[in-house]
């Protein structure tokens, strides 16, 4: 029988029960709900909405059900809709009357949304130790490439010469923020709806202080309409995944680009790619492909959720159901990708050789050039006209900057002297952008210390 059978003359169709249903992905929720049964219950007991003795059954009945929910010894029914009404009619099964009484002054709105509440907050640190898992793979990657001299490139057109060691801390310091936006909406998310009961709260004398402290919320929410109708948590989470996955999904497809044979950049552990089935040559970056690929999977959880709540009357509405399926997948998907992202990094080589090569090859000091006019007195934008001509004259010559000779570079400016050289020369582009932030040794390492700190801090 139905919960709410009383105001009801026929059974629900079998179709609408199926329909209705959530038990097929909301019994993940179990332990948060669990928990939020038990502060609920420990609640009216204090309280004295229910008898202390009453309070204490129901608590143990609970406990019971964990620890059989846990050794896999229970079944949820669709017929009991939820994990919600599951657990409750269970408990009613096992301890009787009393168990009917763990429901005075809740409804399944506050439920779900302090389960779902739970269950965020307690994956998003799962999900940061994963990321500074992978920032210790950046931090050590960086530490050995300091001088891995490598093109840098805009509009992915060879642009200045930069090393591998700051291309990886530009994603440590993309990852970092993705930490903090995750704690920044952990903190914001740290507030209790229970006792919200369906949205206007209820006439018992509930403590939601209580409720509060004993999940291990900051506080109760402020306003009972609110808080049932609110999923700004679950979004803010799926935008920070999203966002994290972005930055995963651009640094996949550099992954892709540098193993190509027209970059070679890098080679990916045996272990961490893949072969053709009819090309016997090939090596396939298929675990940064995935990653690349599952980032649109993520957003489209975050569309979805935004696209439920849109234009939702308050308070509760059923369509908030939609809310937990798309969650729980970009949650599985991010926990997915990161460690074996973190791992792919870690086993990958460095082709050092390939990327100064690269570097050589094409004008990548062209800027250098100019600035080592500007720097004997020359205005930047007389410079920047000379130099443009000597790339002009080089690329119809078929030289580089490098290996111009001296009366050449004093045919466009006799400012030239032989210490050019010396000024075009790679390590000198690199190690002379001593800016705070830039390419230098002394510069990376000081990024590379930052993270450390930042790390070590938590
Ligand atoms: N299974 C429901 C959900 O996930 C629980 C809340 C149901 N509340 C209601 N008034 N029907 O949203």
């Amino acid at each position: 029988m139905k919960l709410w059978a009383g105001r009801f003359q026929k059974e629900t169709d079998t179709l609408v029960n199926d329909f209705n249903s959530s038990i097929s992905f909301d019994a993940r929720l179990y332990k948060e709900d669990i928990a939020g049964s038990m502060a609920h219950a420990a609640m009216l007991g204090k309280t004295g909405i229910i008898e202390a003795h009453e309070a204490e059954k129901i608590i143990d009945g609970l406990k019971a059900i964990l620890a059989d929910v846990e050794a896999d010894q229970v079944e949820f029914s669709m017929e009991n809709e939820d994990i919600h009404m599951n657990i409750e009619s269970l408990l009613t099964q096992r301890i009787g009357q009393t168990g009917k009484r763990l429901h005075t002054a809740r409804s399944r709105n506050d439920q779900v949304a302090v389960d779902f509440r739970l269950y965020v907050k307690k994956e998003i640190p799962v999900i940061i130790g994963m990321i500074q898992d992978l920032e210790e793979v950046l931090v050590k990657k960086a530490q050995a490439n300091l001088h891995t001299v490598m093109p840098g490139y805009t509009h992915l057109q060879r642009a200045q010469p930069t090393t591998f060691a700051h291309y990886m801390m530009a994603y440590a310091n993309m990852l970092k923020r993705d930490i903090t936006r995750l704690e920044d909406c952990l903190e914001r998310m740290d507030e209790c709806p229970l006792g919200a009961g369906a949205l206007a709260t209820s006439t018992y004398p509930v403590d939601r202080f209580q409720t509060a402290a004993a999940l291990g919320f900051r506080c109760p929410t402020d306003n009972s309409m609110d808080s049932v109708s609110d999923r700004d948590f679950a979004i803010e989470f799926l935008s920070a995944c999203s966002i994290l996955m972005m930055h995963l999904s651009r640094f996949s497809e550099e992954i892709i680009l540098w193993c190509s044979w027209e970059f070679k950049y890098v080679e990916l552990d045996d272990a961490y790619s893949t072969g053709s089935s009819i090309m016997p040559q090939k090596k396939n970056p298929d675990v940064a492909e995935l990653v690349r690929g599952k980032t649109g999977r993520v957003y489209g959880s975050l569309i979805t959720l935004l696209t439920v709540m849109k234009g939702l009357p308050l308070a509760y509405n059923k369509d908030m159901q939609e809310d937990k399926e798309p969650v729980f997948d970009a949650i599985d998907t991010v926990e997915l990708c990161i460690p074996v992202f973190a791992a792919m990094l870690d086993t990958l080589t460095v082709k050092e050789k390939n990327m100064r090569a690269a570097a050589s090859g094409g004008f990548i000091n062209a800027t250098d050039c100019a600035d080592y006019l500007v720097k004997k007195g020359m205005p930047f934008r007389e410079a920047y006209m000379i130099v443009g001509k000597l790339v002009n004259f080089c690329i119809k010559a078929g030289e580089t900057l490098d290996t111009l000779p001296l009366k050449d570079f004093k045919a466009v400016s006799p400012i030239f002297e032989e210490d050019v050289y010396q000024a075009l020369e790679l390590n000198t582009c690199v190690n002379g952008r001593q800016v705070y932030g830039g390419p230098s040794a002394e510069s990376v390492q000081q990024q590379i210390d930052h993270i450390k700190d930042f790390l070590a801090q938590r």
